[in-house]
C-alpha cells in the first residue's frame, strides 16, 4: 500500500486550524443584518463596511483601499495599472513563485536581488540602481518571506525606502503573513512608514482560511481609483458575501481568536520541523522561523534536489523545489511549508525526506 501523503508543499493551514464553525455563524450574521448588501452586485471596491474596517486597522482613509477576491488578485490589478512590457521590476532572490510569474507574463524585466535572512541585501539593491537600474517597482514580501521565512530588519526597511524615494520607485509590500509572528517583537510596516511611495496588500487566506479568497490592496487614492476601473471591467464587484462574512468574523472577535489558534499551531509546528531537521538531516542548514508558514532549507552545495523531489515523492512526501522561486539556480534548495501538517505528519514526513537524500546521495556519490 502506498504510504499516507504528507505535503510540505502546499502555503495553506490545515482543516484543524480553520474556525470552521467561526465562519459558519459568521456568514448567518451576514445574512441577517445585511441580506441586501450581501446578495447584490456590490461595488467594485469591495463590501463597504469591510473596507471600512481595513482602513481603519491601517489609520487610512477608506478611499485609498479596495478589498479584492485573494490578494493575488489585488496583485494582478497592481501590475496591470502599472507595469508595462519591458519595465524593470526589482523582486527579491528568491520570491514567491506566482508574483514571480504574473510579472514574466506581464513581459517585465525581472531583476532579483538576493534575499539575506534580515530581507533583501539592500546595499545590492543600491549598486543596481547605481549602475543605472530604474525599476517602477520593488516586490518586497517584508514578514517570514514566501519562500524563505525571513523578515526585513528595521534599518533596512528605512534604507530600502530612502533608496524608493531617491530613485522614485514604488515598493509594493506584499503582506499576507504580518500577524503569524508567534517570536520576537512586530516591526512597523514600510506602509506605516510613508504612504505615497508604497502600495500594501494583504490577505485573510493565511488567517482565516484562503478558500474564503479575500484580499485587499492600500495605497494612493488616485491609483486606487484607477485600480477601481479596471475591477469594474474584470469582473464588476468582487464576492459580496465572502467578504461580508469576513467582516463579520472580524468584528465579532472572531478574527483575533483564529490568529491565535494559528499561531500557537504554527510555533509547535515550526519546533517540530527544525528540531526533526537537525536529528535527520544534519547537513541541511535553515534558520529556525519566527513567525508564519515556511522554512527554507540549504542542503550541501551540488545536492540533487530534483532528484531528492522524485525520491520524496515516491515516498508519499511532497515539497517545492527551490529552483522554482529563482530565475535561475538554487538547485540545492527546497521549500518547506509547515502549515498544513500535524507534528505527528512533521516528524514522520522528515524521517521519509532524510531516508529519500540517503537514497539520492548514495546514487550520486562518485563510484569508489
Ligand atoms: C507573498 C504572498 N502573496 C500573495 C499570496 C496570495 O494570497 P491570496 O490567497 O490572498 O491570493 C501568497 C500566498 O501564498 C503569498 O505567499
Amino acid at each position: 500500500m502506498a504510504p499516507k501523503s504528507i505535503s510540505f508543499a502546499r502555503g495553506a493551514p490545515s482543516l484543524d486550524i480553520v474556525d470552521v464553525d467561526g465562519l459558519r455563524e459568521a456568514a448567518e450574521r451576514a445574512f441577517i443584518t445585511d441580506p441586501g448588501g450581501v446578495t447584490a452586485y456590490g461595488t467594485s471596491i469591495g463590501y463597504p463596511p469591510l473596507r471600512e474596517w481595513i482602513a481603519e486597522q491601517h489609520g487610512v482613509d477608506p478611499g485609498r483601499v479596495i478589498v479584492t477576491n485573494g490578494s493575488m488578485q489585488a496583485d494582478a490589478f497592481l501590475f496591470d495599472a502599472l507595469i508595462e512590457p519591458g519595465d524593470s521590476v526589482v523582486v527579491e532572490r528568491p520570491t514567491y513563485d506566482r508574483t514571480l510569474l504574473s510579472l514574466r507574463t506581464l513581459g517585465a524585466d525581472v531583476r532579483m536581488v538576493e534575499l539575506e535572512p534580515d530581507g533583501i541585501d539592500v546595499a545590492a539593491l543600491e549598486r543596481v540602481l547605481v549602475a543605472g537600474a530604474s525599476p517602477k517597482l520593488a516586490h518586497i514580501i517584508p514578514n517570514f518571506q514566501n519562500p524563505a521565512g525571513y523578515t526585513l530588519s528595521a534599518d533596512k526597511r528605512e534604507r530600502l525606502l530612502a533608496l524608493a524615494r531617491a530613485h522614485g520607485f514604488t515598493i509594493f509590500e506584499d503582506d499576507p503573513y504580518w500577524s503569524l509572528r508567534f517570536e520576537g517583537e512586530h516591526l512597523p510596516s514600510i506602509l506605516s512608514m510613508d504612504g505615497e511611495t508604497v502600495v500594501y496588500a494583504s490577505s485573510f487566506s493565511k488567517t482565516v482560511c484562503p478558500g474564503i479568497r479575500v484580499g485587499y490592496l492600500v495605497g494612493p487614492e488616485d491609483l486606487i481609483a484607477r485600480i477601481a476601473k479596471i475591477a469594474t471591467s474584470t469582473y464588476i464587484s468582487p464576492g459580496m458575501v465572502a467578504q461580508a462574512i469576513v467582516h463579520q468574523f472580524c468584528v465579532s472577535g472572531a478574527l483575533e481568536r483564529s490568529i491565535e489558534t494559528v499561531k500557537a499551531a504554527l510555533s509547535e509546528r515550526a519546533r517540530t520541523l527544525s528540531e526533526a531537521l537537525r536529528r535527520e538531516l544534519p547537513d541541511a542548514r535553515f534558520i529556525d522561523p519566527q513567525g508564519g508558514y515556511f522554512l527554507w532549507v540549504e542542503l550541501p552545495r551540488g545536492t540533487n534536489v530534483a532528484a531528492l523531489f522524485d525520491a520524496a515523492a515516491s515516498r508519499g512526501v511532497l515539497f517545492v523545489k527551490g529552483s522554482d522561486f529563482v530565475l535561475e539556480g538554487a538547485d540545492d534548495c527546497l521549500r518547506l511549508a509547515y502549515s498544513g501538517v500535524t507534528p505527528d505528519e512533521i516528524e514522520e514526513g522528515i524521517k521519509r525526506l532524510a531516508e529519500a537524500h540517503s537514497e539520492v546521495a548514495a546514487v550520486g556519490a562518485p563510484a569508489a
